[in-house]
């Protein structure tokens, strides 16, 4: 970047699971928000392809592989860098970030539109995340970070927010299909403080335990409904900005999870560190490991207890803006 190129630039959030995470496997609905915390790429010209120096592997960058493919031409290399504060594996959506924002540089790049297309660009995501994941990815994470703000995924249209496009995806055991849906970013002045527990539970191996659960004993699908009606509260609290509710629908969302068996002792350690200045407080994503969530008035004094127990802290407000381009090359 010496030699007075500018690079083309693109910027996208990660996300935070606040409902549904699991039951929405099975229909139910689920809900993410966009963190303060960005994955920025950054693009110039170069006589070959590489990432932060290495030449770009398949293997190694399935996603930009892939993107690339869909949307640039062979004869225009780039070496592209990657930055943020996005921590990576810790279900906060660091993959759909980059996949979102290296295909609006693309996208940029190859034809020169602007305002982007963000149902394009969503659903190339989406499709590089599965393309990455073995064929099996919800579109949660690549619509949260292209679209911004607060984003419902379910197996039907909700009559709670703006429904946004349908997503199909043909999987190993056959064709999913979800309807995205957005809800008005939140206003008030809530935070979430994030905490990570630094252990890394694969998501894979966290869905099976619950589908194992399921099949072993069917009344428990009880739980999985149960934890949809619970979601479906919180959408209507959030709509209606009555965040004492969506923090009461946060922890019961949490005891239905630890119930399904998908917490972890660190995991219950923060939680417990964090609920005395939360209006409510959860595990986010898989579980097992990951991340937590705290809703607070306080994010100080909540951060500062989640430290004191051990977690690393992140702190964001609710609803931030999807993708976008930084700067033009
Ligand atoms: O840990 P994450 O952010 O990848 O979230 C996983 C969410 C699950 O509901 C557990 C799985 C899924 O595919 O929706």
């Amino acid at each position: 970047m010496g030699d007075g190129v500018t690079p083309t630039a693109a910027s996208a959030p990660g996300k935070c699971i606040l409902f549904g995470e699991h039951a929405v496997v099975y229909g139910q609905p689920a809900v993410a928000v966009a963190i303060e915390q960005r994955l920025t790429v950054a693009m110039t010209p170069a006589p070959s392809w590489s990432v932060d120096g290495s030449p770009l592997n398949s293997k190694k960058h399935p996603h930009i592989v892939m993107l690339k493919d869909a949307l640039m031409d062979e004869d225009r290399p780039m070496a592209i860098h990657i930055s943020g504060d996005i921590p990576n594996a810790s279900g906060l959506g660091s993959s759909a970030a980059l996949s979102a924002a290296v295909g609006a540089a693309m996208h940029h790049l190859s034809t020169q539109q602007q305002p982007l297309d963000k149902d394009r660009l969503s659903s190339l995501a989406h499709l590089a995340e599965a393309h990455a994941q073995g064929g099996r990815a919800s579109p949660m994470d690549a619509s949260t970070s292209v679209e911004g703000g607060v984003v419902i995924l379910s197996n039907q249209r909700e009559e709670r927010g703006d429904w946004l496009y349908t997503r199909r995806l043909e999987t190993p055991e056959g064709e999913r299909t979800w309807e995205v849906h957005s809800l008005p970013a939140a206003t008030e002045e809530v935070h979430l403080v994030l905490g990570n527990t630094g252990v890394h539970a694969p998501t894979s191996r966290q869905v099976a335990m619950v589908a194992k659960a399921l099949a072993a004993q069917p009344h428990r699908m009880q739980e999985i409904e149960a934890i949809g009606t619970v979601a479906r509260r919180g959408i209507d609290a959030l709509i209606r900005g009555d965040y004492e509710a969506v923090g009461h629908a946060m922890s019961e969302n949490h005891l239905l999870l630890r119930n399904l068996g998908v917490s972890s002792p660190e995991l219950e350690n923060l939680i417990q560190a964090a609920a005395p200045t939360s209006l409510g407080v959860k595990l986010t994503g898989a579980g097992g490991g990951g991340c937590m969530v705290a809703l607070t008035r306080d994010p100080k004094t909540t951060g500062e207890a989640i430290e004191l127990a051990g977690g690393r802290v992140l702190i964001s407000r609710l609803g931030n803006p999807g993708v976008h381009l930084d700067s033009s090359g």
